[in-house]
């Protein structure tokens, strides 16, 4: 391959600004480009009131950074609407906050073709092409009727929900279409996958071929499992460097002996973050003894808060807080500390190392790299445990979690209890497996397993 063009909505931040981006798409490709080289193109991140559309460019580690701003239509029907209106609830298996319009449906596809058209003059005719994610679904089918001979795949990095959701969405037949332009399409689980073939041979009338290829609408690809990893090496290094430790003793020193529980999202409701501080003050209640003794930080950075389902979340946790704090705390003890900022990966990685359990409860996750990076910052002689949903992409590997059901408040209860008891020979025993296989199945090899699969294609 010689050179890889990656393109997806959210770029990593332009270290000119320095701001760290909170999401795993942008922490996951990071690495991905910086070992490879190429070019990444993406939205800016701005919203501008003019319709004229300038690519900036960027020389950013080894490659080149090409961005370009949206108009204010395009952010609320492209961006606010059909991908985080419709496509993001729906993916994540919360119908009633579908909020669907016709006009999202329009900007969506009037966003796809004008980032075609804008990248289409950085492309090289031996570029491999790789889209990412569900704001451009349509982007390949868009390249190619513009001409592109490039090789294109999709990687989808939110979960592919079960058919009787997809056909709730009036564009389904167009979308699932719109994947078939491209030579191969990843999800993060076997499960992703599986609805996605549900869909294609029940709603579509598509076959699985013997060579386990899928076609479907005149088109034959394939559709294959590559569960994202991070870069466990990196965040090992780094949890113990200075600036990350320094982060840990202030962090301990406001601890005063206690134990600490960390939850770290995008402040988004599929994180299921108030069902966790719902749990997390059941027991308070039910377990006396760690009253006074426990700490849960919970780091949630603010996200699409233009969406109502986002500010109605934010006000709900506001209104937890206040009530478990008011009922529990005592002068010298804040049982919930609740930050709204965003951390850089150095100082989550001290975070991560000084937490006894890591609380990582959504509802519905592709795949969670906070669990992973919670494995990777761990000390070797004193980790941390992880408590972790079922409904994680990231469960199906990390078996040795305590896995909780969301839905099932007890389940998470008697799990960080038990997180919180657990002796040090069994905290490293399943600690050990866990790292094991961070470091397998790492962000190396997601993009390698899968541009071997696109370079075969
Ligand atoms: N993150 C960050 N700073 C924060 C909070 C989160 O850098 O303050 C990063 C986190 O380290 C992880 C990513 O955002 O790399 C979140 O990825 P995940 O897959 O867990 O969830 P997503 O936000 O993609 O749904
Ligand atoms: C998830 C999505 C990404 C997205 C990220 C942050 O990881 O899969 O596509 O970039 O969340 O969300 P935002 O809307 O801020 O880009």
């Amino acid at each position: 391959m010689k050179r890889l063009v990656i393109i997806s909505n959210r770029v990593p931040p332009m270290k000119t600004r320095g701001r760290a981006a909170a999401g795993g798409l942008a922490a996951g490709l990071s690495s991905a480009l910086k070992a490879f080289g190429g070019l990444w193109f993406g939205w800016s991140g701005e919203v501008k009131d003019t319709q004229e559309t300038k690519v900036s460019t960027h020389r950013q580690d080894n490659y080149t950074l090409a961005t370009l701003h949206l108009s204010r239509e395009n952010h609320e029907e492209y961006y606010n609407g059909f991908a985080n209106r419709a496509l993001w609830p729906l993916c994540h298996y919360r119908p009633n906050l579908v909020a669907y319009d016709r006009s999202f449906g329009v900007g969506y596809y009037r966003v796809n073709v004008l980032f075609a058209e804008a990248v289409m003059p950085l492309l090289e005719a031996e570029d491999t092409i790789w889209v990412q994610d569900y704001h451009l679904i349509p982007l390949g089918a868009e390249l190619q009727r513009l001409g592109a001979k490039q090789k294109m795949g999709f990687f989808l990095h939110i979960p592919w929900p079960a058919s009787e959701l997809v056909i709730t969405l009036p564009e389904h037949r167009a979308l699932v279409r719109a994947l078939f332009a491209y030579g191969v399409v990843g999800f993060q689980t076997d499960r992703d996958v599986q609805s996605f073939l549900d869909y294609v041979i029940r709603e579509a009338d598509g076959a699985l071929e013997p060579d386990g290829r899928v076609t479907c609408f005149g088109r034959t690809i394939h559709v294959k499992a590559f569960p994202i990893g991070i870069d466990a090496g990196s965040i090992a290094t780094l949890a113990t460097q200075p600036e990350a430790t320094a982060h840990a003793v202030r962090l301990v020193d406001s601890l005063a002996g206690r134990q600490l529980i960390i939850g770290v999202d995008r402040l988004d409701y599929s994180k299921g973050i108030d069902r966790r501080f719902s749990a997390y003050a059941k027991l308070l209640g039910k377990y006396p003894e760690h009253r006074a003794k426990v700490s849960l930080l919970q780091i949630a950075p603010p996200s699409r808060m233009e969406v109502s389902a986002y500010r109605a979340m934010r006000r709900e946790l506001e209104r937890l807080l206040g009530r478990i704090n008011g009922e529990f705390a005592d002068y010298d003890w804040v049982p919930l500390r609740y930050v709204n900022k965003t951390y850089n990966h150095t100082a989550l990685a001290g975070l991560y190392r000084t937490a006894r359990v890591a609380f990582v409860t959504p509802l519905r996750d592709g795949m969670n790299l906070v669990a992973k990076e919670f494995i990777a910052a761990q000390d070797p002689e004193d980790p941390g445990v992880l408590v972790l949903s079922r409904f994680a992409g990231a469960a199906r590997q990390l078996r040795e979690a305590l896995i909780v059901n969301p839905f099932d408040e007890q389940s998470m209860v008697d799990a960080l209890h038990r997180g919180l008891k657990m002796p040090l020979e069994e905290r490293k025993s399943r600690w050990r497996s866990l790292m094991t296989n961070v470091e397998e199945h790492d962000i190396d090899r997601w993009r390698e397993s899968f541009l071997n699969t696109l370079t075969a294609a």
